[in-house]
Order: C-alpha cells, then structure tokens, then sequence
C-alpha cells in the first residue's frame, strides 16, 4: 500500500493502543461492527472520508471495512489530525492522507487523493470534500451514490448547495440527528473546549469572567461547563431567542463590544465569520485570550489582528502572543483553529458513539437506498436516530418506561379533553 501520507509510522502503536482505548467507550458502535462484521452490508463500497483523524474515527472507520468497505480517509481540518492514530490506520490497511499542521496545499491535496479513491459514498466534517468534488470532478460527482455530513457548518453549506441546484447526489445531515447535535455538540464541544484552552494555558477558569459567542448547541455547552468551572459567563448572540433562552439560564447577554470591556477569554462557537474583528481586539483589556471552536478558522478576524500587531511572537505551544497599540498583549489560541482538536483531543469517544453510530448506519441507508434518493440534503431517519438512543441506553444499564397502549391511544387521539 503506498497511496499514503502520514507524519510517522513509527508512531503506529501508540495510536493503536489509543484507538483501542476510545473503542472501549464505543459500545454502540462496537454493536454496529459485530453486526456488520457477520453481514457485510458494505462490501466492496468504495468510501472516501474526509474527517478529523482522531481514535473515534479510527473505530468508525474500522467498523466500515467490517462492514466489507473499501475505506481511505483525509483529515477536515488541517490542525485536527493525530499523528499516531493516522499512522496506526495505515498499519491497519485504511490509507490516510493526513498530518497535523499540513499547510493549506498539502490540506487539498490530501483531499484530491481521497477523490481519486472515486468513491460511492462520501462523509464529510464540514463539506469540503463534497465542495471539491462539485468545484473540481464534477463528473465524478455522478458516480456518488450518497453522502454523509457531521457538521452545522457543513449542512449549511450542503443545504445552499442544494439550494442553488448545485448538489448532485443526496447527502444525509448526520449533524441533525437528536442523537448527535444534543449531546457531542453540546457534551462533547463544551468540555473538549474547555479541555484545549485548558491545555494551551493552564489558565485557572475560576473567577475568571468568559465570553461566548453563540448560543447554539455549542454555545449552550460552552458556556455551561465554563461555569461549571466557575467562571463569570457572558453570552453573545444575534438569534433573539437563543439570546433569550441565555438570559433565562442565567448568564449576562451584551453585544460583543461591550463585553471585551471586562471579558479574559473570548471563545468564538457560531459558524459566521469576522465575529470578532478589528473594533473588538482594540477594545480588549490587556491579556485577552480568543480562541475558537466553530468549524473554520475565519471567526476570529486573524489578518485584522496581524494588522494591527505592532510584534507577534509564539509564547507557548498553541499560544500567539499579539502586542498592538498602548502596549496590549492579545493571546491567540491554536491559530483560530477548532481549539478543541488543535490543542486537545477532540470531543470524548463516549459521545462520538452516538456521532459515528449514526454515520456508519446512514452510510448504510445510502447504500440500500441507492438511486431512490434525489438530489437533496435529508434528515437522518427517525428509526436511525431513536436506534441510536436506545442502543446507547442499554450500553448504560439504562432501562425506561414505554407507553400503555391506552396512552398511545390517547396521544393519538384529539377527541377526548378532560
Ligand atoms: P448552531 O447553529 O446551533 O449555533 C450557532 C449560533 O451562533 C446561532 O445561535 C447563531 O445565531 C449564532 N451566531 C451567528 N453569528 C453570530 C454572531 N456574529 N455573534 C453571535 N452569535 C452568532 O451551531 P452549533 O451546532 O452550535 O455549531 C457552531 C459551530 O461549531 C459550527 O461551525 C459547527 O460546525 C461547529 N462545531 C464544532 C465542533 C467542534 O468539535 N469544535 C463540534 C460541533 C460543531
């Protein structure tokens, strides 16, 4: 096997070892695997994916060879990648294409490889892959049978896509899944988060006044498990409502200028672009900490900063220090890239089982529904998704009630009301 580029196969038995630990909090997919394994549902299914290449991934993709899929692998961002988990795949036969700090070419590059693996089916952490796919082979574009996408930002994408009549083969929102967005965007994003600036600065969180931007599911576990830490939490929004929603579980709400008066750490989740910008950075008190956990690295305005930096130099692994105007030192995180993956490991293998259970179940779907679909963006499909639920339960010992079929009745009726 050569069609490959990793940073070091020496590194191969380290990920091995810390892809059997995430596999130990996978049950669900482990379920998944064992099913797959005995009924092949995947066989000789040529699969590009295009995600972060992290231990979780790992398990996914090993549970899709299971499944009988011919299965090559590039990274979605380019700071998320582990080295020794990429290497590792590579020692277990699944080609990737991945390593961590690749610059922007070696990124596309990396992702034209996958597309020359020509594949059936597509998964996607924020639609690149499918983007150059449409923008570059557009005749291979016609050859996919389905694809899969595992983030907000990606389904937007997807969804302007398809609403401009660009997309040309069905592409299913794993992201809207109530089993994926409730719990990895929310549980996984908040702590992981929390973890990677954690791991950046060792900054203590307690008494320390945080600024999220976004409210979103993200947003909400952001700024839950700032608190939780003990911080001071402040909440910016644009969505009316969601501003509400913060307001009313407890946390300030101001516009974002206002709150670079006292904010230390600012932490960008939105999806949107330039959300802090040139007018925040010169408003921000001395020592400011940004990072970001939205899906690209354009929402923290970085060339406004390097245009207003007087000197910048690199003080810790992951930490730029930007001295501008009056001397005032701003402290960017893991280059506005997701913090989260770039400084830490990603959201815990426990809720990307829910994530990736999804994901190896709809590429599944695609694959027995093949040419029913049309050219669209689909939810998840319920049985899917509540599969899912019920599956995770049980890996918990977890056991509730169902309903008597006089309450099924009843909730399926409108005659009788009091
Ligand atoms: P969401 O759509 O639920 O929330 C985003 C929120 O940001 C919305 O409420 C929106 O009103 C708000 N917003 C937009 N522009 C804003 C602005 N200028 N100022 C303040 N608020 C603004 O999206 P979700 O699921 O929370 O995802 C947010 C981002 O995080 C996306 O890019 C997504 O792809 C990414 N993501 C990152 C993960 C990670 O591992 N770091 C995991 C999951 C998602």
């Amino acid at each position: 096997m050569d069609n490959y580029d990793v940073r070091d196969l020496a590194l191969a038995e380290e990920g091995r070892l810390r892809i059997e630990w995430a596999g130990r909090e996978m049950p669900v997919n482990g379920l998944i695997k064992e099913r797959f394994a005995r009924e092949k549902p995947l066989e000789g299914v040529r699969i590009s994916a295009c995600l972060h290449i992290t231990t979780e991934t790992a398990n996914l993709a090993l549970t899709l060879r299971e499944g009988g899929a011919d299965v090559v692998l590039c990274a979605s961002n380019p700071l998320s990648t582990q080295d020794d988990v990429a290497a590792a795949l590579v020692e277990y036969g699944i080609p990737v294409n991945a390593i961590k700090g690749e610059d922007d070419g070696t990124y596309y590059r990396h992702i034209t490889t996958a597309i020359e693996h020509r594949p059936q089916i597509t998964m996607d952490d924020g639609a690149d892959l499918v983007s150059t796919i449409h923008k570059k082979y557009a005749d291979l574009s016609h050859e996919v049978v389905g694809g899969t996408e595992e983030t907000t930002t990606g389904v937007i994408r997807l969804r302007n896509m398809a609403g401009s009549g660009n997309l040309n083969y069905p592409v299913i929102a794993v992201n809207d899944a109530r089993t994926k967005h409730f719990f990895d965007n929310r549980y996984g994003t908040g702590q992981s988060t929390i973890d990677g600036v954690t791991r950046a600065t060792n900054i203590l969180w307690a008494g320390r006044t945080v600024v999220v931007c976004g409210y979103g599911f993200c947003g909400k576990g952001i700024a839950s498990r700032a608190q939780g830490m003990g911080a001071h939490v402040i909440v910016t929004e644009v969505d009316p409502i969601l501003a509400l929603e913060a307001v009313m579980d407890g946390y300030r709400v101001m516009p974002l200028l206002e709150a670079c008066d006292e904010g230390q750490v600012f932490i960008t989740v939105t999806g949107d672009k330039s959300v802090l910008d040139r007018a925040h950075f010169m408003r921000m008190r001395d020592g400011a900490i940004v990072a970001n956990s939205g899906h690209f690295n354009v929402e923290i305005n970085i060339p406004a900063l390097e245009d207003l930096a007087k000197s910048k130099r690199k003080v810790r692994p992951f930490v730029e220090e930007y001295t501008i105007a009056g001397g005032v030192h701003i402290y960017l995180l893991g280059e506005g890239r997701l913090i989260n993956l770039a400084a830490a490991e990603g959201h815990p293998a426990s809720v990307m089982d829910m994530s990736f259970a999804n994901q190896a179940l709809c590429v599944e779907r695609l694959v027995v529904a093949k040419g029913e679909m049309g050219r669209d963006v689909y939810p998840v499909p319920d049985d899917i998704d509540r599969e899912v639920g019920k599956l995770k339960l049980t890996s918990m010992n977890l056991v509730i009630d169902s309903l008597t079929e006089e309450q099924e009745e009843y909730l399926g009726s409108w005659e009788s009301g009091t």
